[in-house]
This record gives structure tokens, sequence and C-alpha cells, in this order.
């Protein structure tokens, strides 16, 4: 039997997008082996889940770099190349990965193969607090729903080829706390056939 594709998954926080994944590849939705989660933050409680599903985990500080004199730019060498060479997977995950990426960090991926997860549509609140903004948003009666998607990752901020999108309500009486509930159970769905849609078109291109 084929050995399954790999997946390397970016995380800095709570991992419930990661959960979500782990689950996935357990239960058989998503035919893939997930073979190391990375970490900026050495806190993150999603190293725990991964921990707990055996699998491998790194964690990476920027703060180190920048304390030895030396630059992101390093650092995201560093990462890359970790991840790379160390566990060459198919696809690479930003599953709630809280760094801005450079074009040098890209470069060691030149299939493209890099995934991320943003909690808006494509082109909206890019960057941090994005449900927060959306939700703000909505108060002020500029936007009458909000979303979320996965999409190829390119050197800006959340943008790049949109692999799977999903419209969500914002209902008038939502607290933020409903709209981010909502949002992440949706995330929890796309994300997951979002890694299978990606890993079956970079299948199909071999
Ligand atoms: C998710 O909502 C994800 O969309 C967001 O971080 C959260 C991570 O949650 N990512 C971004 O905002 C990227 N710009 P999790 O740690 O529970 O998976």
């Amino acid at each position: 039997m084929a050995s399954l594709p790999t997946i390397a998954i970016l995380i800095s926080g709570s991992g419930s997008n990661l959960q979500a994944l782990i689950d996935a590849t357990q239960s058989g939705k998503l035919r893939a082996n997930i073979v190391v989660v990375g970490s900026n933050r050495k806190a993150a409680y999603g190293l725990e889940r991964a921990n707990k599903a055996g699998i491998p985990t790194r964690t990476f500080s920027l703060k180190q770099f920048k304390d030895q004199g030396k630059t992101r730019v390093d650092f995201d060498i560093y990462v890359a190349k970790t991840i790379q060479e160390e566990y060459k997977p198919d696809l690479v995950v930003l599953a709630g990965f809280m760094h801005i990426l450079s074009p040098e960090f890209l470069s060691f991926f030149p299939q493209n193969n890099v995934m991320n997860l943003h909690p808006a549509l494509p082109g909206q609140f890019d960057g941090a607090h994005a449900i927060e903004r959306a939700y703000d948003a909505f108060k002020k009666g500029d936007i009458q729903h909000t979303g979320v998607m996965v999409h190829k990752v390119i050197a800006d901020v959340d943008r790049g080829q949109v692999i799977l999108q999903r419209n969500i309500p914002i209902e008038k009486d939502d607290t933020l706390e409903d709209l981010e509930k909502r949002i992440h159970s949706v995330e929890h769905e796309i994300i997951v056939e979002g890694a299978q849609k990606f890993l079956d078109e970079l299948t199909a291109s071999e």
C-alpha cells in the first residue's frame, strides 16, 4: 500500500484547528500523517495536543534569535529549513500560526505547498483579531456577514489563491463569543476539507 502523504502544522496557540486535523487523520477523514507540529510559542496548548497524539513537536523562538543579534529572516530560514529538511512534508498547514512569513521562508517550499487558515473572507480583515474586527464592522453596518477561508500562502499576509471559503452569518443579538464559536466550528471543518483538497491537487499535479 502506498504511504500516506505527510503534513507539517505550525501553530501559536490553543490548537483547536490542529485538534480537528489530528481527529480527522485518526478517523480517516483526512488521508494523511501529521509528521510534526511546530510552534513559535512554547506555552501554546496545541503542543500538548500534539504530545497526546504522539506527534513530534518543535518550538521556535524569534526572541532567542533576536537576542543573538539575528534577524526575522534568519529565523524564518531556520524554521523553514528545519521543517523542509528534517520532515520533507507534502503539505505545510498554518493553523493559527501568528507570524508574518517572509519570502525567504516560502523559498524553501517551491511547490507552493503551504496552506493558511484565516477567520474571514478573502481580502477582509487580514492579520490578527479578524473575528473582532468583523464583529465591529457588522455593528457599524459595514458588513452583513463574515466567513472563513483556507488559501495558498504567498508573501502577503492572509492573501493567496483561495482553496475553500464559507460565508458565516452574524445575528444582530450575537455576542463576540457567539460569533467566535460559530466561526471556530466552521473552521474545524474547512481546515480538514481544505487540507484534503490541497493534497489531492498536489498528488494530481505530480
Ligand atoms: C483561528 O481562528 C485561525 O483562523 C486564526 O487563529 C485561530 C487559531 O485558533 N488565524 C489567523 O487569524 C491568521 N490570520 P486555534 O489555535 O484554536 O486553532
